[in-house]
């Protein structure tokens, strides 16, 4: 089932999201968070976006840049080592009609637990590496108008105020990756 996401202006997107500690009971939230997330055209989504206050996401890059099949669910995320430097145009389901240039570490370690609980570590670049720490982000409370200059900040205050308001909820352009 596809679930509300909360836009800018909610205070659980600028919330440090708790660890996961009962793995049994996320299959349902795990479920609803992909049917939310395919619903809004995203390729990862964060559960405070929808709402929820836990440290996990889901990514879908299915097919976008040749990838096959690349589906996953992070839980308990830690960025552990990054390094070089890419620019991407970055999306938000939950910054309807904003899109910015987002400066990133190319590649990442990233240390995180699966569905059931396993622990993992790996070295992940490219459009993954971009979409996990976007997701990471979210779960410590940023947005990618935090990750801009103010100057270009500045650009965007009129689209800010207007999804604080709730006067944008949706994006209409579809042309760049939403996450
Ligand atoms: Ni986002």
């Amino acid at each position: 089932m596809a679930l509300e996401i909360v836009h800018y202006g909610d205070p659980i997107l600028r919330k440090v999201c708790k660890p996961v500690e009962d793995f049994s009971t996320l299959s349902p939230l795990l479920d609803d968070m992909f049917d939310t997330m395919y619903e809004a055209n995203g390729i990862g989504l964060a559960a405070n976006q929808v709402g929820v206050d836990l440290n996990l996401f889901v990514i879908d890059i299915s097919d976008i840049e040749s990838e096959g099949e690349s589906i996953h669910i992070f839980i308990n995320g830690k960025i552990m080592d990054s390094g070089g430097e890419s620019w991407f145009e970055e999306g938000c389901l939950s910054l309807p009609e904003v899109r910015l240039e987002v400066k990133r570490p190319e590649f990442i370690e990233f240390k995180y637990q699966d569905e059931s609980g396993k622990e993992h570590k790996q070295k992940i670049d490219g459009l993954l590496a971009r979409a996990i720490q976007h997701e990471m982000d979210h779960l410590n409370g940023i947005f990618i108008v935090d990750r801009v200059s103010s100057a270009v900040k500045m650009g965007v205050q009129k689209e800010l105020k207007m999804i604080k308001k709730g006067t944008v909820t949706r994006a209409k352009d579809r042309k760049a990756l939403v996450f």
